[in-house]
């Protein structure tokens, strides 16, 4: 079995070792172009052409969740996309999603500058029944996320494309649940797919639909958003705030009037980093189960975009 590893922005060396050590039997090479043909690849936005070097590859394992990029490419039908699911990334957007929460629920930055300033004042508690959370997708972080949100005791709402169910969170899916699911909801928090259903979903429309002080938790992806409906949102007080960790275009260039907005709170997609240990052992179980015949989770529907 010969794989190809090719992930832009990686250092190889250090994956590529580690893959040989878990699957010694395997002939396992960061990818040159003129390389042999490979059964399967490691991939994170490889460039178009390493596909059309490599059109026998019968599997590309995404190390990460989101199939986007890779969906955007020429793939030949043959091969199948698997996502990487989970691998030590729910707990950490679990964790983020909350803190971003919280610190905006608790008014945490205010209490800070104040404190800088040598202002010691007492704010009345806001109360979190005030603060009903919704979470657009239900998938594998969406869930996590939920279930995080729900021990701090907010109530929870989600939205997923089919109808799921989950204790304790109020469930709403479909574009005819939208509207329902927004308009009880004030922290908006995006965990969907980028596909073309999802693209711009976070507009004026939807967001304007939020309880009065409502709040964006972006960590999905950033052409999830309309920018400058949220900026007009945000000038106009329609919305508190936004928490967004991921951006139209990455890094966010310089001259993005986001940088500079004294209601948003930035982060570099980080949210949910790929761990690469973690990644290893999924991706080679997954392998060592697809040589037994089993079958594997994570196996992208590329008509359904993810
Ligand atoms: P997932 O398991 O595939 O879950 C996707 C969820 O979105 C499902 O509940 C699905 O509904 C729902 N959905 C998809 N299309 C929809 C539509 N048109 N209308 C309503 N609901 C829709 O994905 P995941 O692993 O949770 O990851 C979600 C996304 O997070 C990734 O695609 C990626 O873009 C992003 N991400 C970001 C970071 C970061 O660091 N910022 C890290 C990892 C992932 P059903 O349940 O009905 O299928
Ligand atoms: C990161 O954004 C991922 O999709 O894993």
């Amino acid at each position: 079995m010969r794989i190809a590893f090719c992930c832009t922005h990686t250092t190889a060396e250090p994956w590529v070792e580690r893959l040989r050590a878990a699957l010694p039997e395997a002939q396992i090479e960061a990818w040159v172009p003129g390389a042999p043909q490979a059964d399967h690849a490691v991939v994170w936005t490889p460039p178009q052409q390493f596909i059309d070097e490599q059109p026998g590859l019968k599997t590309l394992f995404n190390t990460g969740a989101g199939v986007d990029a890779l969906l955007r490419m020429r793939l030949p039908p043959s091969m199948t996309v698997v996502r990487l699911d989970d691998a030590g990334m729910a707990v950490q957007m679990a964790e983020f999603v909350c803190q971003a929460l919280v610190r905006h629920m608790r008014e945490l930055d205010l209490s800070e500058s104040q404190m800088r300033q040598g202002q010691w004042s007492f704010r009345r508690p806001r109360l979190r029944v005030d603060f009903p959370v919704g979470i657009l997708g239900m998938g594998v972080l969406g869930r996590r996320v939920a279930q995080a949100v729900a021990h701090f005791e907010f109530p929870v709402r989600g939205w997923s494309r089919t109808p799921q169910t989950m204790p304790g969170v109020e469930c709403f899916h479909g574009p005819e649940g939208l509207d329902a699911f927004l308009s009880g909801t004030r922290v908006l928090v995006c965990l969907l797919p980028l596909t073309p259903q999802t693209e711009g979903i976070l507009n004026r429309k939807t967001l304007g639909r939020l309880l009065p002080g409502g709040y964006l938790i972006n960590v999905a992806r950033g052409a999830h958003l309309v920018d400058e409906d949220l900026l007009a949102l945000l000038d106009e007080d329609r919305l508190a705030g936004a928490t967004l960790d991921v951006f139209r275009k990455e890094p966010l260039p310089e001259a993005h009037p986001f940088w500079r907005h004294p209601k948003l709170t930035l982060t570099p997609h980080t949210s949910a980093r790929t761990l690469r240990d973690e990644t290893i052992a999924q991706i080679v179980g997954k392998i060592r189960a697809m040589e037994r015949g089993e079958p594997i989770a994570g196996v992208v529907d590329r008509g359904r975009g993810y």
